[in-house]
């Protein structure tokens, strides 16, 4: 099963949740887990009716954790000097950037074959799969909530960490109107800040198609408005 087979049962339910969160606390702020993450965070958005800086999908800090483990393995060095940028949607067509990523500052294609480095793009983009997999039954749980809880002590101490999250686009990145994984501040406010990156052609088309494949599952859910 992928994350997008889960989206109308899924949206269901985030939508009766998000109904008796708002009666109850309309000052929150949401992390959304719910998969398929950016439509459920779209989903939290439109039922809640927050302002947008309120309503963040969690995604982001676990595929670059993931990203960043597997460099680290492969090599043998500490995932706290491994620093890496991954954007779009949390699916399969997620945008590991190469060319932003690092290691104690020292770019990841002086260190790493473009062969290897490929691969570990792939494992990435199919880490959730990978955890599925070994499980046998349910899926990721450990790394999601290590993500949430980074995300929300961010915002409770505002640490105004930069780190990626889906956050509700309006033109950055020239995509409108849908959730997709950026780099954002974390902060009191909830999202305080968007950080657009300068991406070469392919990286945008790449962000592209990304966004393209959340917008196929929120024409849905809309539908279902
Ligand atoms: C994950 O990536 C399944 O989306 C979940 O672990």
């Amino acid at each position: 099963m992928s994350r997008d087979d889960l989206l109308l049962a899924n949206y269901a339910i985030v939508k009766a949740a998000t109904e008796q969160l708002v009666k109850h606390s309309p000052k929150a702020i949401l992390i959304v887990v719910s998969n398929p993450l950016d439509a459920m965070a779209q989903t939290a958005l439109m039922v809640s009716k927050f302002p947008k800086q309120r309503v963040i999908g969690m995604a982001g800090v676990l595929d670059t954790a993931r990203f960043r483990t597997f460099l680290a393995e492969e090599l043998q060095v500490s995932v706290e000097n491994v620093t890496a940028v991954v954007l779009g949607g949390h699916g399969d067509t997620m945008v590991p950037l190469v060319r932003l990523s690092s290691v104690s500052g020292i770019p990841l294609t002086e260190l790493l074959s473009q062969e290897k480095l490929d691969a570990i793009v792939e494992r990435t983009k199919n880490g959730g799969a990978e955890i599925v997999k070994h499980l046998k039954t349910g899926s990721a749980y450990y790394a999601p909530s290590a993500a949430a809880v980074e995300m929300a002590e961010s915002i409770l101490k505002d640490k105004k960490k930069v780190l990626p999250a889906a956050a509700y686009l309006e033109g950055e990145y020239g995509i409108s109107g849908l959730f997709v994984g950026v780099p954002v501040k974390l902060g009191a406010a909830g999202i305080e800040k968007i950080y657009e990156i300068k991406l070469s052609a392919d990286e945008q088309a790449a962000l592209r198609k990304s966004a393209d494949a959340v917008k196929e599952l929120v024409e849905v859910i809309q539908s279902k408005q």
